[in-house]
């Protein structure tokens, strides 16, 4: 009798060990809270946000430790250029850091990583640093893929297709019933990417704040009130699990 319980126990623990269960193929976090999570401390905002940066860096590897394949992050926002000149700068800076640090482990890592967004507008080194980063991600094989987006809004996005289109359009290239939605999203910031499959937002929020607006028409979303500098490998389980137990439907019975 014991040894039947005993055995049980392994079987389930087995059954229910990170590794076996499968894991959506494409995970996007909204990374929110930072602002809120250093004034509980009585720290200032940019406290929050560097604590958030460790939280990316964790949450990044986690994810491909268990085999996602692509992570994509939402670090700054089409909106996000409204606050503080001081707030702006400190997460440039650390878009900088990030940047520098990707180049130099990516090989050992095995995670290339991309920016997207309206990069036009970034100071020219940090642009130099994405061209760079773009450099090294070329250069591995099949590797698990983190995108920052920064300076990135949805609609920006869908604008900027439009207008990529329309100017094809114009110049003879294709007719207007040639446009499909495949050419829409071929000309998105994210082409070549799979839609995201679970999208996570952190810090209470319930809204998608111009966040792959696209992309997301057939996502599952799972909001938490962590707030993201305290998140966890144990929170993006639980969001992971929550993504299992639904049934996608896709418009189908
Ligand atoms: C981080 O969280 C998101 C960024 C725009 C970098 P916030 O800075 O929005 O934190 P809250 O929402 O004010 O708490
Ligand atoms: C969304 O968070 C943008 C990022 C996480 C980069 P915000 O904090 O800017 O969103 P709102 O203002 O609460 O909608
Ligand atoms: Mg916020």
């Amino acid at each position: 009798m014991h040894s039947t319980v005993a055995l049980f126990n392994i079987l389930k623990k087995e059954e229910s060990a990170p590794q076996e269960r499968p894991v959506p193929h494409h995970i996007a976090v909204i990374m929110d809270g930072n602002g809120r999570w250093a004034k509980k401390r009585g720290m200032p905002r940019t406290a929050g946000h560097r604590v958030g940066a460790e939280t990316f860096r964790n949450i990044a590897t986690y994810c491909k430790n268990i085999g996602v394949k692509y992570f994509t992050v939402y670090a700054f926002s089409t909106e996000n250029w409204k606050r503080p000149a001081e707030e702006v700068d400190t997460l440039m800076n650390l878009f900088r850091r990030y940047l520098k640090e990707a180049i130099e482990t990516m090989a050992e890592k095995g995670v290339a990583v991309r920016v997207i967004g309206d990069l036009s507008v970034l100071a020219e080194d940090i642009q130099q640093l994405i061209a760079d980063c773009d450099k090294e991600a070329e250069k591995l094989e099949t590797p698990a893929i983190a995108t920052l987006c920064i300076n990135y809004g949805g609609r920006d996005e869908i604008k900027n297709a439009v207008r990529a289109i329309a100017q094809r359009v114009q110049a003879g290239e294709m007719q207007p019933e040639d446009i499909t939605e495949d050419t829409i999203s071929e000309n998105l910031y994210t082409v070549g990417m799979p839609d995201p499959d679970l999208i996570i937002r952190p810090s209470g929020e319930i809204r998608t704040s111009n966040f792959l607006l696209w992309q997301s028409a057939y996502a599952e979303y799972y909001f938490t009130d962590v707030l993201w500098p305290d998140f966890k490998p144990e929170h993006l389980e639980k969001a992971i699990e929550d993504f299992n137990r639904r049934q996608r439907r896709f418009g189908g019975v």
